[in-house]
């Protein structure tokens, strides 16, 4: 047990006594007497060492709580607790446990202090008085072994910090997958319940009505003009079915983008918008077909679609503009609006939004990045994607 610190040495340096083992080793010197203490702390100004001095093994003990300590020189004969009690405590406990110890003994060559300083783990003596060549180089031997313990000890440091950054990097991107993982999984979600919605309500009805149309040609006999006429109608019908399959199948996924590329299919896009929103809209591209791959030309068009989609319905703009051009090796999309802008706090908590998430995570997706910009005067789009999609 180690008994309560007596603090207030008379070392001048423990004023700045701290817990942190400084890259100087320090030396702790216990002597009673102050010729003594002045004297090794003469001889020790050589070394690399910070010399602190104690006058007492109370005091020592002090100074050991507070300061780390590479070595101690300590005076076997002094009035109070002697060299080896201060020894003992100094070996009973955790944090001092370990410092090396040099027992200073005027009494010469004490066989029985010196199995009593080996049974206590001291791990060396030196004789008064003291032969200064042989101190330094015994002290010497001892730093040299601190450093490197200290040099190691530095390296585990910086490799576990190293381990802990990595691994807390790793939960975080781990973390960013499983994200948007269940995200992929909603959208997938949304974009079953509109492709379910859009078969109920444009293709079941329609197919209904024509069964009941012709159950209804089977039960009355109509004369050859009157068949004639209803069929003609059931014949219309049947167009306009094949019409709203052809707009599912573009909505889904236009054959036009794989026909005829992806500006032709931009402005398919566009002039199908004009016509059903009545908002105008204008498109410039370059000839970036060959530089895109089939991904990134998906992406861009969906992107686009989604984009076209909001516009409609939350903007109240009165014009689009969408470009397609190459900024070196990557290709971008722009859609730009004069409508009334994005709510700010949508912008800020992009989570919320499935429309402009999915956007995001499909120009991430192919390497690329979305950008947007709104203020209450309109709305822009950029999407980047690199010709040779490099995934993520
Ligand atoms: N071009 C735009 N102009 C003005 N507001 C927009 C525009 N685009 C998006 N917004 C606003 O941002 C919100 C989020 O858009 P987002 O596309 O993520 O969701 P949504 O369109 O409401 O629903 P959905 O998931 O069906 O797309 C919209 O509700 C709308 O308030
Ligand atoms: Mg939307």
């Amino acid at each position: 047990m180690i008994p309560p610190p007596h603090l207030a040495p008379d070392d001048p340096e423990s004023a700045q006594g701290d817990l942190t083992a400084g890259f100087r080793p320090r030396i702790l010197v216990v002597d009673d007497r102050e010729t003594n203490r002045v004297a090794m702390r003469h001889l020790l100004r050589g070394t690399a060492a910070e010399v602190s001095t104690a006058g007492s093994g109370e005091e020592a003990l002090g100074l050991c709580l507070q300061r780390e300590f590479a070595l101690a020189l300590i005076d076997v004969n002094m009035p109070g607790m002697d060299g080896f009690e201060l020894a003992e405590y100094l070996r009973g406990a955790e944090r001092t446990r370990e410092i090396p110890l040099i027992f200073v003994t005027a009494a010469l060559a004490e066989e029985i202090h010196r199995l009593r300083g080996y049974e206590l783990g001291a791990v060396d003596f030196i004789l008064k008085p003291v032969d200064d060549r042989i101190l330094l180089s015994k002290v010497g031997v001892f730093l040299e072994l601190f450093n490197a313990r200290e040099a190691l000890r530095r390296h585990r440091d910086e490799l576990a910090e190293r381990v802990r950054q990595r691994t807390a990097s790793l939960e975080a991107a781990q973390q960013k997958l499983r994200r948007l993982d269940r995200h992929q999984n909603a959208i997938r979600e949304e974009e079953r319940r509109r492709i379910a919605h859009a078969l109920h309500d444009e293709m079941g009805s329609t197919l209904a009505n024509l069964k009941m149309t012709i159950q209804w040609l089977q039960r009355n006999r109509f004369d050859h003009e009157r068949q004639n006429w209803e069929l003609e109608l059931l014949l219309g019908q049947v167009d306009e079915t094949i019409v709203k399959v052809r707009h599912l199948t573009q909505m889904l996924r236009p054959p036009i983008l794989d026909q005829c590329g992806l500006p032709a299919a931009l402005e398919w896009q566009a002039a199908e918008f004009e016509r059903v929103s009545g908002v105008a809209a204008r498109v410039t591209t370059e000839s970036t077909e060959v530089t895109l791959e089939e991904e990134g030309r998906i992406a861009l068009f969906r992107i686009l679609q989604e984009s076209l989609t909001n516009i409609g319905r939350h903007a109240r703009a009165t014009e689009v503009a969408i470009a397609l051009d190459t900024l070196g090796d990557r290709v971008r999309l722009t859609v730009a609006d004069n409508g009334r802008g994005i709510p700010e706090e949508l912008l800020t908590d992009f989570d919320r939004t499935m429309g402009l998430r999915g956007m995001e995570e499909r120009a991430c997706q192919n390497g690329g990045e979305l950008h947007i910009e709104s203020s209450t005067a309109g709305t822009r789009i950029t999407a980047v994607i690199p010709s040779r999609a490099t995934r993520p």
